[in-house]
C-alpha cells in the first residue's frame, strides 16, 4: 500500500502543507549524513492526547546537535511548541513525531559552516515491529554487520549517518526472514538492536548492555529501568557476550518505535518458553499502563498535547 503522508509539517519556523516542505538536492545532509533526529510518541490518555517524555528526547535532540558543532536556530521551547502545534494541526492523538534538524544547502565541503533547517513531522504510526511482534514476540538473528567502534561514529549522538548502520543490520535480518537484527559491537560483546535497545533476563534480574557498547542511550530503555526498578525488579548494566542471548530467560527489545518486543528466538534458537516471560509481560504493564491511566505518571513523563 502506498505512504499515506499527513496534511501539513513544521519546516523552519512555521506550519506549511507537506508537500511544500522541500529541501535543496545539494543540502549537505543528503550527501554527507549530517542531520540529528528524534523519533517520539504521543499517545490517547484518560486525560487527553500526551507526548511521552518530550523534554528528555529534545534534550537529546540538542546533545546530538552539540556533539557534530550544529547550533539549532530554535529553542527547545520554540521546538517543543512546534510538535504539539503539528499533531494538532494534523488532528492526531496517538502519533509518532520526529523532529530533524540538519545542514541545509550552503557549501559543499565536509566542514562547511551551512544553515541548520529544522523541520517536525508527525503521522499515525502503529507498533514499528509489528502489533502481534508485542504480543507474541519476533525472531531475532545476530547480524553479520558490527555497530561502529566508539573512536569512529558516537553512537551516543542520533544522528542521520548512523543510520547507515541501522540500515545493513536491519535489512540484512528481513532480507533472511528475521524480524529484526541484533549488532555485536566493535569488541565483539553485544550492542544493541538496528533501532532498539536490548534487555536479557536471568533469574528475574534485568540485564542491559552499558553506553560503552556503542548503543544509543534509549528514552525507552531508562523508562524501563525506572518502571523496573520501582516494582523491585533489579538491573543491572553490563558487558554481555553474544552466547547469553542463547541462554537467557526472557529478552526483549525496546525503543520509542519498537516500544516493549519481546524476542522469542535468536538465531533461531528458542529464547526460555519461546514467547514473552514473566518479566516482559510486566514490564509492557507498567510501561502502558501510564497511558491507559494504571501506572501512576509519578515523573511527569507525560507532557500534554
Ligand atoms: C540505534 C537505536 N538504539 C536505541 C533506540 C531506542 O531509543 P529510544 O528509546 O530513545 O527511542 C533507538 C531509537 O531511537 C535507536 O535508533
Amino acid at each position: 500500500m502506498a505512504q499515506q503522508y499527513p496534511e501539513w509539517i513544521w519546516q523552519n519556523g512555521e506550519i506549511k502543507p507537506w508537500k511544500e516542505a522541500t529541501t535543496h538536492v545539494m543540502s549537505h545532509a543528503l550527501h554527507y549524513g549530517s542531520s540529528v533526529f528524534e523519533g517520539i510518541r504521543s499517545y490517547t490518555t484518560p486525560d487527553g492526547a500526551a507526548i511521552f517524555r518530550l523534554t528528555d528526547h529534545l534534550h537529546r535532540l540538542y546533545q546530538s546537535a552539540r556533539i557534530y558543532d550544529m547550533v539549532l536556530p530554535h529553542t527547545a521551547d520554540e521546538l517543543a511548541a512546534a510538535c504539539r502545534d503539528v499533531i494538532k494541526k494534523n488532528e492526531l492523538g496517538a502519533a509518532y513525531l520526529r523532529p530533524v534538524a540538519y545542514r541545509g544547502l550552503g557549501g559543499f565541503g565536509l566542514s562547511a559552516e551551512t544553515p541548520i533547517d529544522v523541520a517536525v513531522a508527525a503521522w499515525p504510526m502503529g507498533p514499528y515491529l509489528g502489533a502481534e511482534a508485542l504480543e507474541n514476540g519476533i525472531d531475532a538473528c545476530v547480524s553479520s554487520w558490527q555497530r561502529f567502534a566508539p573512536n569512529t561514529i558516537p553512537a551516543g549522538a542520533k544522528a542521520g549517518g548512523n543510520y547507515l548502520s541501522g540500515q545493513l543490520i536491519a535489512r540484512e535480518a528481513r532480507r533472511l526472514g528475521f524480524g529484526e537484527g541484533i549488532a555485536l559491537a566493535s569488541t565483539g560483546l553485544l550492542s544493541e538492536g538496528a533501532g532498539e535497545n536490548l534487555f536479557l533476563v536471568f533469574d528475574g534480574v534485568l540485564h542491559t548492555t552499558p553506553a560503552s557498547a556503542s548503543i544509543l542511550a534509549g528514552i525507552t530503555r531508562d523508562t524501563l529501568k525506572t518502571l523496573a526498578r520501582e516494582d523491585g525488579i533489579e538491573v543491572v548494566e553490563r558487558d554481555i557476550p553474544r552466547e547469553y542471548l542463547y541462554l537467557a530467560d526472557e529478552i526483549l527489545m525496546c525503543g520509542t518505535a519498537a516500544e516493549i518486543t519481546p524476542i522469542r528466538s535468536v538465531d533461531g534458537k528458542q529464547v526460555g518458553a519461546g514467547k514473552a516471560g514473566r518479566v516482559t509481560r510486566r514490564l509492557q504493564e507498567l510501561f502502558f499502563g501510564l497511558f491507559d491511566g494504571r501506572t501512576n505518571d509519578r515523573w511527569g513523563w507525560l507532557e500534554p498535547v
